[in-house]
């Protein structure tokens, strides 16, 4: 991630992010408002599709924190997308427990299908798939995937199919 001066807009956090961030600080000491740093990301994210340098400065800002240590958290976490993706994503499970169940496979499929690597989006910015994802807590029901947050057990190519054909 580079971070330039030159580069960098301005954002203000709409009030519905906002009311979300101010819902977590609600559970932190005053004194305590950087812990609320991912929560408050994640709300912005999900809203603005990945993090931009002037989202992290506005979060920071309202968390009363040094930007440094919000970039230092948005570029840490694998669930927080400092660079343009697309609108969906798509983390398949390659863990030890869904690679036994066949989750190679189905990533070679899913790449093919869409025609781009792990890491990429697709040229319409339809679906990003992400680079690698480690062990989701979901190894009974491997091979499994989350598709923008939510989970899709026991995978077949057909239940992939029709999972990532219904993404808009
Ligand atoms: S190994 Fe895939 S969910 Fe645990």
């Amino acid at each position: 991630m580079t971070v330039t001066e030159t580069n960098k807009a301005e954002y203000e956090i709409p009030p519905e992010i906002r009311a979300e961030i101010d819902h977590w600080l609600a559970k932190y000491p005053p004194d305590q408002k950087r812990s609320a740093v991912l929560s408050a990301l994640h709300a912005v994210q999900a809203r603005e599709g990945w993090i931009r340098p002037e989202h992290m400065d506005a979060v920071a800002a309202y968390l009363d924190m040094a930007p440094v240590s919000v970039y230092e958290v948005a570029s840490f976490y694998s669930m927080i997308e400092t660079r343009e993706v697309g609108r969906n994503t798509v983390a398949i499970c390659a863990n030890i427990s869904c690679m036994l169940c066949g989750a190679d496979d189905l990533i070679a499929h899913v790449e093919q299908k869409l025609g781009i690597r792990r890491g990429e989006s697709t040229p319409d910015g339809r679906i990003y798939l992400k680079l690698e994802e480690e062990c989701l807590a979901a190894c009974a029901g491997g091979p499994m995937m989350a598709v923008n947050g939510h989970y899709h057990e026991n995978l077949t190519v057909e239940k992939i199919d029709r999972i990532l054909d219904e993404l808009e």
